[in-house]
């Protein structure tokens, strides 16, 4: 064995010295392949003449023309985005299987192709015969200008997308590609890297935007989005719980602009639509005169969202007491039940407990801790609440409620949807919002004792 051999691992690139049928790092089984070692970089040999690059001043900087922005046309994405797509960038889309992504990308593509631009779409992850299914579901017609290639090898692709230079290439997905001069097989992180730098090289080269899909899965991901995060100029992700049909699209790094701004999609037969009131969306939909409901406003990105917190109690059963929660953080819930027992005498330790945020949106936030608080509170004594009343407020371990961030806009999102009371920490009701009347608290039993529920 020469001393330059080493034994990778082809599934997450780990190195080892010695063969071995199992990967320590990952745990694959029979992955480990021998490879020659890279040779030694970073040692500048005296032979080899390397020029410098010249420097430049800040002050001279108004010469570099500001990224543009090149609306899409699809209103969800175009508002993630800060704008648009950038020529030459390189955007990943990332997201859980079966979340819509390609559905997303698909639309992307029609929009675009039917305003008589070229669009790319690289199909390694379905057959084309699945995408064209999707699309003809997706519009009645297809555009001319829209394409496919039906092709896993990166350096082709960006061949392809350096020759033909589309005005957008889709590439579903990132993990299904391979680079064949490198070890490993598709998907491992050393080729998802490779590809994606292969890809952003060609998207620069053609000055073309092109788009990633990435697979995300929720165990033993090994080449997810964060591997790529630095490799890529904008990183998207779409969520949502899969049975139900709202979507986020947020971005969580963006080289062109702000990363605060989210969307909310709605999945339809028609793909996903965006909403623009998400507030009179998510409180259409509220129950009656139902006791353990409340609403309280989360931010969405800059936009206030309304949205209803519902809890179920019943008496336990044999062993354990159940603790069920959609949207909401199951230890945040705990440490909630715990403060309302020893705090406010409001004891449902020994019961089943089910909270949702409706809708199927992510609620983890600590503003609704009130709202969690009110609903269980309703619940246990199976009195509704007012259905104009709302609430927010951070509630600590010694039942004290503290002040969350954006009170105003909360409670201008409160008052135009036509709620008259609301329950708020102290020092946050300083707004004057119409018929909407904010009552300060400090304590959570203070809040209980108004609604009458302690
Ligand atoms: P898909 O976009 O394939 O998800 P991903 O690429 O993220 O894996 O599809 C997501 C789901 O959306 C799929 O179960 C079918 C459904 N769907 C609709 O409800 N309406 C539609 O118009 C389309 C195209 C898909
Ligand atoms: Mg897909």
């Amino acid at each position: 064995m020469s001393n330059n051999q080493i034994y990778l691992c082809s599934k997450c690139d780990a190195q080892f010295p010695k063969w071995a049928g199992r990967c320590e790092a990952c745990g694959a089984w029979g992955s480990i392949k021998e490879e020659d070692a890279a040779p030694d970089v970073g040692r500048r040999t005296s032979d080899v003449k390397i020029n410098p690059a010249p420097i430049i001043s800040f002050a001279d900087a108004g010469k570099f023309a500001p990224a543009i922005l090149r609306p899409t046309g699809l209103s969800g994405l175009d508002l993630t985005l800060g704008g648009g797509l950038v020529d030459g960038s390189i955007t990943l889309v990332a997201g859980e299987p079966g979340i819509g992504k390609s559905t997303l990308l698909a639309q992307l593509g029609l929009v675009l192709s039917a305003n008589d631009k070229t669009v790319l779409y690289v199909t390694g992850e379905e057959s084309p015969a699945q995408i064209k299914r999707r699309l003809d579901r997706l519009s009645p017609s297809l555009p001319e200008k829209f394409h496919f290639l039906d092709e896993t090898a990166a350096e082709v692709i960006a061949a392809t997308i350096e020759q033909e230079k589309p005005d957008l290439t889709i590439i579903d997905s990132i993990q299904s590609l391979r680079l064949s001069e490198l070890p490993g097989e598709a998907g491992s992180v050393g080729q998802v890297k490779a590809c994606a730098a292969t890809l952003a090289a060609a998207a620069k080269q053609s000055n073309r935007p092109i788009i990633l899909v990435g697979q995300v899965t929720k165990e033993g991901d090994v080449a997810g989005p964060r591997v790529l995060e630095h490799v890529v100029d904008t990183v998207l992700f779409l969520e949502g719980e899969r049975n139900h049909h709202y979507r986020l699209l947020r971005a969580l790094k963006h080289r062109f602009g702000p990363t605060d701004e989210v969307a909310l999609l709605a999945m339809t037969e028609k793909g996903l639509e965006p909403v623009l009131d998400i507030s009179s969306e998510l409180m259409k939909d509220r129950a009656a005169n139902v006791a353990g409901s409340i609403v309280t406003c989360l931010m969405e990105g800059h936009r206030p969202a309304l949205i209803e917190i519902q809890a179920l109690i019943t008496p336990a059963g044999y062993g354990t007491p159940v603790r069920r929660t959609t949207g909401i953080d199951s230890a945040r819930l705990g440490m909630l039940l715990a403060v309302l027992a020893r705090r406010a005498g409001i004891n449902a330790l020994d019961k089943d407990v089910y909270v949702n945020a409706a809708g199927g949106m992510d609620a983890r936030d600590p503003s609704i801790d009130l709202a969690i608080a009110f609903a269980i509170a309703g619940a246990l004594k199976n009195a509704p609440l007012d259905p104009r009343l709302a609430v927010f407020g951070e509630i600590g371990l010694g039942g004290e409620v503290r002040p969350i961030s954006l009170p105003e806009l909360r409670l201008k999102e409160m008052a135009r949807l036509g709620f008259t009371q609301v329950i708020v920490p102290k020092g946050q009701s300083r707004v004057p919002t119409g018929s909407l009347r904010a009552t300060e608290v400090s304590t959570l039993n203070e809040a209980l004792k108004i609604l009458g529920l302690e």
